[in-house]
């Protein structure tokens, strides 16, 4: 079977050779424009000459000649995977890669110790009940002091060395300032929330302080606030106690020393038996087998009327706990400086 000026068999039989022997992607490449190109193709120009058969035989050809077509396209495209497999196992069988070794291993990020503290602290005081508030870290004077029982002059201001906000003033006239304590957060929230309640406050605060092994100008505090009828120092030792178990384990023991806060009558120090020498004394409690972790207290009658409740039928109790200290004494750290370093060897060695 020919079209004038070709002989369909032998291109067939030649063109299927050519695939066969062609032995890298270029080779291949070549055989397919010589007779599959879109211009210059032999299968090409021979398909355009069919018009000029004789009806009858132009059937016959035209489909022998695709078929001829198909074969070689498939020729060329097993050539083709043959070729690649074959480039594979050569790259494989020189070493170049080993497909036995482990993947480049993915560094993934991990939470700070001081946030997993905090989080820790909270995650206790919502397991009893206790719902999770915050508070702005620019307060004013008002929430910061005033309303917590510190009139303006009090004495017990001078102990905050507030950062002060000199050019930013509020409705009344006094500067914003940096919160120097979570404690404001218990007024925001009496204010827009009715008695019972009971809330854990985390947050930063911050205070004008040189730097040292145990200050810092900006540290973490998670304050918590209780306010229903015959709220009494029973019920803060109790909630405290847990938190001390749940803490440090379940020989923990939790003491109360008589202190001083404006915000609270009476006003308490609280201290956590040594979990790290079980009370016998240690580096880590200064011999004396007892931490000093947070203050507390009964929330004073002056703050209740402030945000207009009424101090003989409600009561309360709040406290402020460290973050900073709960941490450096949970992972035996002395130096509170080592948790804003953040060089990583040391974040590491606490993970
Ligand atoms: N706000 C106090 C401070 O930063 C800590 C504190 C003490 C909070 C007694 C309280 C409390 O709620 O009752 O020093």
């Amino acid at each position: 079977m020919t079209l004038p000026g070709y002989d369909l068999n032998k291109i067939r039989s030649e063109s299927l050779d050519e695939a066969a022997r062609a032995a890298s992607a270029e080779a291949v490449e070549a055989v397919r424009l010589k007779y599959l190109g879109r211009k210059d193709g032999l299968f090409t120009k021979l398909l355009q000459t069919l018009p000029s058969l004789a009806p009858a035989e132009r059937k016959d050809v035209g489909r022998l000649a695709n078929e001829a077509k198909r074969a070689l396209e498939e020729a060329l495209e097993g050539k083709t995977k043959f070729l690649e497999g074959e480039k594979l196992a050569r790259t494989l069988s020189q070493g170049a890669e080993d497909l036995t070794l482990p993947g480049t291993p993915l560094a993934r990020g991990g939470l700070h110790p001081l946030t997993k503290v905090q989080d820790e602290i909270v995650a206790i005081f919502q397991r009893l009940g206790f719902n999770v508030a915050e508070g702005p870290e620019v307060e004013t004077d008002f929430h910061n002091f005033t309303a917590l029982n510190h009139p303006p002059d009090h004495p017990a201001r001078d102990a905050h060395d507030t950062f002060y906000l000199k050019s930013h003033k509020d409705e009344t006239g006094l500067p914003f300032l940096l919160r120097t304590h979570t404690s404001p957060v218990q007024i925001r929230y009496m204010k827009t929330h009715k008695p019972p309640l009971s809330i854990v406050v985390p947050g930063r605060v911050f205070r004008h302080e040189a730097v040292d092994a145990t200050h810092s100008y900006v540290f973490h505090q998670v304050e918590g606030l209780a306010v229903d009828e015959g709220i009494s120092l029973a019920d803060l030792k109790g909630a405290l106690t847990l938190f001390a178990r749940e803490l440090f384990g379940a020989a923990a023991r939790v003491r109360f020393r008589p202190s001083y806060f404006p915000f609270v009558e009476p006003g308490l120090e609280v201290d956590i038996s040594c979990s790290f020498c079980g009370e016998k004394g240690c580096r880590l409690c200064k011999n004396s087998g007892w931490v000093e972790m947070l203050g507390a207290g009964l929330v004073h009658p002056n703050v209740l009327r402030g945000v207009g409740l009424d101090p003989d039928k409600v009561s309360g109790y709040a406290f402020g706990i460290g973050v900073e200290r709960v941490a450096m004494f949970k992972y035996g750290v002395d130096d509170m400086r080592l948790f804003f370093e953040n060089d990583l060897r040391f974040l590491r060695s606490l993970a």
